[in-house]
C-alpha cells in the first residue's frame, strides 16, 4: 500500500474562529449546507453535526479550497473531465477523514477522485493529504452526494463509484436513511458509464445483506462474483478508519463490487 506524509497531529483542535452572525466558517472555504435553501432533501443519509477543526485542518480548508473543492449547490453541471484534467473519474461517497482516499489517490494517479462529504474536518484532512503529498488527482465535494449526483453530473459521467462503509443507521425506523437503496442505485447508474464499477463495503451485517439483495436484484448492475456473493477485499481498498473501528469490535467486513451493465 501506498506509504503517504502523514497528517497534522489530530489532538491540536481549536475551536472554530470567533466571527460574527452570517459570516462565513472559513474565508473562501467550504458553505454551509450549499444546496439546502433550494434542494432541501427531507431524507438525508447523514446527520449534520458541526464538528472542531484541527488548525492544520483549517489552514488547509483556507488556503486549499479555492483550488480543490467545490460545494454542491445543485445549480450547474459539473465538467468532469475539465475538473479532473481529463482523467477518467471515479466518485467516492462518505470519504471520512480522507486517509484511504488519499492511498488510492497516490496508487492510481491516473484515475481522478471526487471524493463527497459533509464532514469539514475531513475536508481539510483529506485537501492537506493531498496537498502534502502531491496529489493532483483528487477534488473534494462538499454537500449531499445524492445532489451532486442528480443535480450536477451528466448521464454516464462517471467510471466508478466507491461507498466505503456508510452510516449503518442501525435503529429500524432510520432503516430509509441508509444510502444503499433501490431508487439510489437508479440514479447512481444512470450516472456511470456501462462497464463501471460500483464497490461497496460495510462491517454492518444486516446491511451488507440489505445491499447484497438490493444490488442483486437492480436491473443496472450485474455482480462480478460468479457465485452471485460478497467480494475479497481488492488490493487497490486499503483499511479505512471506519472499518479499523468495526473490526476492533469484532465487526466481518463484506466487500460487493457490482458492474454497470
Ligand atoms: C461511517 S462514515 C465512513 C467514512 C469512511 N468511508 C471510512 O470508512 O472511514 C460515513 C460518511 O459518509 C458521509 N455521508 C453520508 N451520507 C452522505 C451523503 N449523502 N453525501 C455526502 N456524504 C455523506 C458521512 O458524513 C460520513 O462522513
Amino acid at each position: 500500500m501506498t506509504e503517504l506524509r502523514n497528517t497534522a497531529s489530530e489532538n491540536d483542535t481549536v475551536p472554530a474562529p470567533r466571527r460574527a452572525k452570517g459570516e462565513p466558517r472559513f474565508p473562501g472555504g467550504p458553505a454551509a449546507d450549499p444546496a439546502g435553501s433550494h434542494h432541501e432533501r427531507r431524507i438525508r443519509s447523514f446527520q449534520p453535526r458541526r464538528s472542531r477543526v484541527t488548525a492544520g485542518q483549517a489552514e488547509a480548508l483556507e488556503r486549499l479550497w479555492p483550488k480543490w473543492g467545490l460545494d454542491i449547490d445543485g445549480l450547474h453541471k459539473l465538467d468532469l473531465g475539465e475538473l479532473l484534467g481529463g482523467r477518467p473519474v471515479v466518485l467516492e461517497i462518505g470519504f471520512g477523514m480522507g486517509e484511504a482516499t488519499a492511498q488510492m489517490a497516490a496508487a492510481d494517479p491516473d484515475t481522478g477522485i471526487l471524493a463527497v462529504d459533509v464532514h469539514t474536518p475531513g475536508q481539510g484532512n483529506l485537501l492537506g493529504l493531498a496537498d502534502r503529498n502531491g496529489l493532483s488527482n483528487v477534488r473534494v465535494a462538499n454537500g449531499d452526494a445524492i445532489i451532486l449526483l442528480r443535480e450536477m453530473l451528466e448521464p454516464g459521467a462517471l467510471d466508478g463509484l466507491r461507498v466505503y462503509f456508510p452510516d449503518p443507521w442501525p435503529k429500524k425506523r432510520h432503516h430509509k436513511r441508509r444510502i444503499i437503496q433501490p431508487e439510489f442505485l437508479t440514479l447512481a447508474a444512470s450516472r456511470m458509464r456501462p462497464g463501471a464499477l460500483i464497490h461497496c463495503a460495510t462491517d454492518w451485517e444486516p446491511y451488507a445483506e440489505q445491499m447484497l439483495e438490493v444490488l442483486g436484484e437492480h436491473p443496472d448492475f450485474e455482480n462480478t462474483q460468479e457465485n452471485g456473493g460478497y467480494t475479497p477485499r481488492p488490493p487497490f481498498r486499503p483499511l479505512t478508519r471506519f472499518e479499523g473501528q468495526g473490526l476492533d469490535k469484532g465487526h466481518v467486513v463484506h466487500d460487493l463490487l457490482f458492474r454497470r451493465k
